[in-house]
């Protein structure tokens, strides 16, 4: 180390030039991974999402959390008009989340927040990370095995997966096949059959695709197997269920249990594990706040009384109180208890669903027809898509696919 006492001082010079003042760099903003913003949204943080997105994007969807979660949609050419003017709504006392279509524009908005001193990170990957976003959690687990859900939190899609030793099925799986393929390798299991629920209208079905890939038998109805607008037959290869055809699955039974009414050929699944772990699969049968609107194959008015069948006297004649009811979609995030599973016990359904306190069906066909969300036409397509009558490339797939499922009743 150098004693600088002992150094003689410098010699006189010219004026010294003008020195620049110190500044602080403005703190960079933080980048957020969709699971990591997935986990802040089941945690119910206080966040505040700014999607610089155009209002005609944000329309179709946006990201939707629990009570604490707020969201801006503020264009990011508003920014580049007038910082002060875009920035202005912005409160500055909590967490802020900007999303974009991409990541670009998320990033520039972003690095002016974070000048401003705003507690601020983008989401990477933009809006196609989140809407792809996967997760995969527990959701029963025993000395037989367990059930695992695969959620695409975006859509309010969920798919599951059964595990007994050493054996799987596959229930309503998504159209991204990867994640079940690597879930089933890391439980150590093969798949022995993939199950749809009923032929989807929401979203692209993974099962042709992962019974191709494994060999694995696929099984849907056989009345789902034709369209319900063009009355095509299906021309991929299937096998159709049975009203009570069970599943031997390891050391669990999967029972399947015809539940029409959201389609003709709609099936719940029912799993009975040898420590009385009882669970219902139940597609768009039953959801856990609403029901399958019945209209997706041009019938509502057919089909409704069906549904009001299925719901009155099939679904308690297959459920104990404790059931589990894991249904294919969900509308809220609030349906998500802590742990960000989708289930609850037959007994708390029964006691809360829209679906069940309608006292006859005169006062339910009112109820229903009453509440059909507006139809999406893509719908038609996709249910073309999945029983073989027209191929979607990634493109148009993710197309179809865009926003959120609309295959409940309204509220
Ligand atoms: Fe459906």
């Amino acid at each position: 180390m150098t004693d600088l006492s002992l150094m003689p001082a410098p010699a006189a010079t010219a004026a010294p030039a003008a020195v620049a003042p110190l500044t602080t760099a403005p703190a960079a903003p933080a980048v957020v991974t969709a699971a990591e913003l997935y986990a802040k949204l089941l945690a119910d943080a206080p966040l505040l999402i700014v999607d610089v997105r155009n209002p005609a994007e944000f329309a179709r969807m946006r990201i939707e959390g629990r009570e604490a979660l707020d969201v801006l949609n503020i264009p990011y050419y508003a920014f580049i008009e007038d910082e002060d003017d875009a920035a202005a709504p912005i409160p500055t006392d909590r967490e802020v989340v900007v999303v974009c279509a991409k990541e670009g524009s998320s990033e520039y908005v972003a690095e002016l927040l974070a000048a401003r001193g705003m507690a601020v990170s983008y989401l990477a990957g933009g809006f196609p990370a989140w809407g792809n976003h996967v997760d995969v959690r527990d959701v029963a687990a025993g000395a037989w095995g367990k059930v695992i859900q695969i959620a695409r939190p975006a859509r309010g899609d969920l798919s599951f997966v059964v595990v007994s030793d050493g054996a799987a099925a596959v229930i309503d799986p998504l159209r991204h096949t990867a994640v079940y393929h690597d879930t089933i390798a890391a439980e150590g299991a093969s798949l022995a059959v993939v199950l749809d629920t009923h032929v989807h209208a929401d979203h692209i079905s993974g099962g042709p695709a992962l019974a191709a890939a494994t060999g694995a038998p696929y099984h849907v109805h056989a009345y789902d197997a034709i369209h319900p607008i063009d009355m095509l037959p299906a021309t991929i290869p299937y096998t159709s269920l049975d009203d009570g055809q069970t599943f031997p699955i390891g050391a669990v039974t999967v029972t399947a249990h015809w539940f029409p009414g959201h389609t003709l050929g709609q099936f719940n699944f029912r799993l009975d594990a040898p420590d009385g772990t009882s669970a219902l699969f139940t597609g768009d049968g039953i959801f856990l706040r609403s029901f399958g609107r019945p209209d997706l194959g041009g019938k509502g008015e057919a089909w409704t009384p069906l549904l009001y069948e299925s719901l009155t006297e099939r679904l308690p004649a297959i459920v104990h109180p404790h059931t589990l009811i894991l249904p294919a979609h969900f509308s809220a995030l609030d349906e998500a208890g802590a742990d960000g599973v989708f289930s609850a016990p037959y007994a708390a359904v029964a006691a809360t669903n829209d679906a069940l306190r309608h006292r006859d069906l005169a006062e339910f066909t009112a109820y229903v027809l009453g509440h059909l969300p507006v139809f999406p036409p893509e719908y038609v397509q996709i249910k073309r898509v999945n029983i073989g009558l027209l191929e979607a490339g990634e493109q148009l797939a993710d197309e179809l696919e865009l926003g959120k499922n609309i295959c409940a009743l309204s509220a």
